[in-house]
Parts: C-alpha cells; sequence; structure tokens
C-alpha cells in the first residue's frame, strides 16, 4: 500500500524548507547532468512521473512540449504545482504509481525525479511505462543512489537537510538485502525501496528497454567550489540517473 508520505504534514513542511522546493531545478545540482539527457521539448508529449511542486512540468512547457501530464499520489503537493502553473500544455492528475494506467504509445518522454525508490511494484510502473511510450521514446530518470538507500535500518536518524550538503557519510548497510528500508527523514517511519544498480538495470533491459546512459551523479568540482559543503558527496553518490528508449 502507498505511504503518500508528502501528504504528511510535519513531512510536506519539512519538504518544502529544503532549496529544491524552493528554487525548482536551479535548486538541485543533478538538474544540469539530468537536462543533459533529454531530448528537445519542441512538440514532445511528456509524462512527469512523481511530479511533486511541478517544476519539470513548467520547465518543460517553457521548452515547448506539446502536452505535459504530471502524476503525483500527492494532494499537497499537486495542490501547489496547480497554483503556481499557468494555463496551458501542463495537465496534473492525482495517480498512485503502483497502479499506473495509461494509454498505450501515447507518449514521447517519460520523466521521472527521485520518485521511483518510493514505488514497490516497480516492474509493473515501468511495463506501464514502457507501453505508454511510442517505440523510440526516452526514458529519463533519477533515484537516490542505492549506496545511498542502502544504510536505512530501523532507527536511523538522517538529517533534516537530507541530500547535497548534509555533511554525513553513512556507512553501506545489507547493500544486497532488498526491499523496503524505514527512515526518520524530515517525518518519522518514511519508506524507500531499495534495490541494487543491477536490480533497476536488469527490469529495463527484460522489459525492453535500450539502455543509452547511466551515471552516478556527484558534484562538479565547479559546484563544489560555489558550495563547498557538497564536497562530501563525492564520498559516495547520491543520485542514480539514467536513459533509456523504447
Ligand atoms: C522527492 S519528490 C520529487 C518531486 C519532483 N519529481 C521533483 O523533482 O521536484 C517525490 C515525489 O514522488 C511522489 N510519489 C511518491 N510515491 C508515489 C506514488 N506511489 N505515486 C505517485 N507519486 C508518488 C511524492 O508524492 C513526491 O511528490
Amino acid at each position: 500500500m502507498t505511504q503518500n508520505i508528502y501528504d504528511n504534514e510535519a513531512f510536506f513542511a519539512g519538504y518544502s524548507r529544503l532549496p529544491r522546493s524552493i528554487e525548482g531545478l536551479e535548486g538541485m545540482p543533478e538538474w544540469p547532468a539530468l537536462r543533459a539527457l533529454l531530448p528537445a521539448m519542441a512538440q514532445l508529449r511528456v509524462v512527469d512521473l512523481g511530479c511533486g511542486f511541478g517544476w519539470f512540468c513548467r520547465w518543460a512547457a517553457a521548452e515547448g512540449a506539446a502536452r505535459i501530464l504530471g502524476l503525483d499520489v500527492s494532494e499537497r503537493m499537486l495542490a501547489r504545482a496547480r497554483v503556481e502553473t499557468a494555463p496551458g500544455a501542463v495537465t496534473y492528475r492525482r495517480a498512485d504509481l503502483e497502479q499506473l494506467d495509461l494509454p498505450a504509445a501515447s507518449f514521447d518522454l517519460a520523466y521521472s525525479a527521485l520518485a521511483l525508490h518510493y514505488i514497490e511494484d516497480l516492474e509493473g510502473l515501468l511495463a506501464a511505462v514502457h507501453r505508454a511510450l511510442v517505440p523510440g521514446g526516452r526514458l529519463v530518470f533519477s533515484v537516490e543512489h542505492p549506496i545511498y538507500t542502502a544504510p536505512r535500518r530501523p532507527g536511523w536518524v538522517e538529517s533534516a537537510g537530507g541530500g547535497p550538503g548534509d555533511g554525513k557519510v553513512w556507512p553501506v548497510d545489507a547493500y544486497l538485502d532488498e526491499g523496503p528500508r524505514r527512515t526518520d527523514w524530515l517525518a518519522k517511519g518514511v519508506i524507500k525501496q531499495h534495490r541494487t544498480i543491477a536490480t533497476y538495470l536488469n527490469l529495463l533491459i527484460r522489459l525492453g528497454f535500450a539502455l543509452t546512459h547511466l551515471e552516478e551523479w556527484g558534484p562538479t568540482a565547479a559546484q563544489i567550489a560555489l558550495h563547498p559543503h557538497f564536497a562530501v558527496e563525492r564520498e559516495r553518490p547520491p543520485f542514480l540517473l539514467v536513459a533509456a528508449v523504447r
């Protein structure tokens, strides 16, 4: 069953204070690397899986995408997304990615930023995405890097900052044991799904995707010069970025 932690009042308040929630794509240090994996947006039909506040949906609209469907299970996230998006190419819909149903061959690009590590039935979701893409359609996503999801065990307290800049390096814990990991990040008992890099990649391969890029993202020297507290993120990569073609 979907936890929908972003509708938890305390979690939502904490998440809303993160730099990426205030500055949007400019507050995501991995955005330049993720953007580099995206095709030109002009006339594309795009679905954003776990669209949150809709930062990417608005960017895709500004870049000329024909239509963008932003999906999220959180009413709170969608409410802010709707308020901040001018009428036009973007549509938001409440949907649980654990039971995604999209028309066949109806999208040119499926995008997802930091949402898929919440999904238990990732195979079901990626199979639905594969069906929903046209042949040659692209899938581009980021997830928390498995090294980053591995240390979470009951009782582990993560810093409220999370992500780049929290100043902590955690030990990897039972890397090969996949499944839900409970963490106390912004609220107690947040569930994220830990899976290995091999599981992510083999899932895509088995479903018929062709991998085009894999990146274990870390900050560049230029980013560290601007934000010295990012340096710790070169100890272990916080994000895995993946691009694939149907
Ligand atoms: C870290 S936020 C990222 C939001 C957005 N992609 C961004 O980069 O700003 C993760 C998002 O995934 C959504 N999410 C988590 N589990 C979900 C599910 N089962 N179905 C739909 N959305 C989900 C959350 O509600 C949240 O908005």
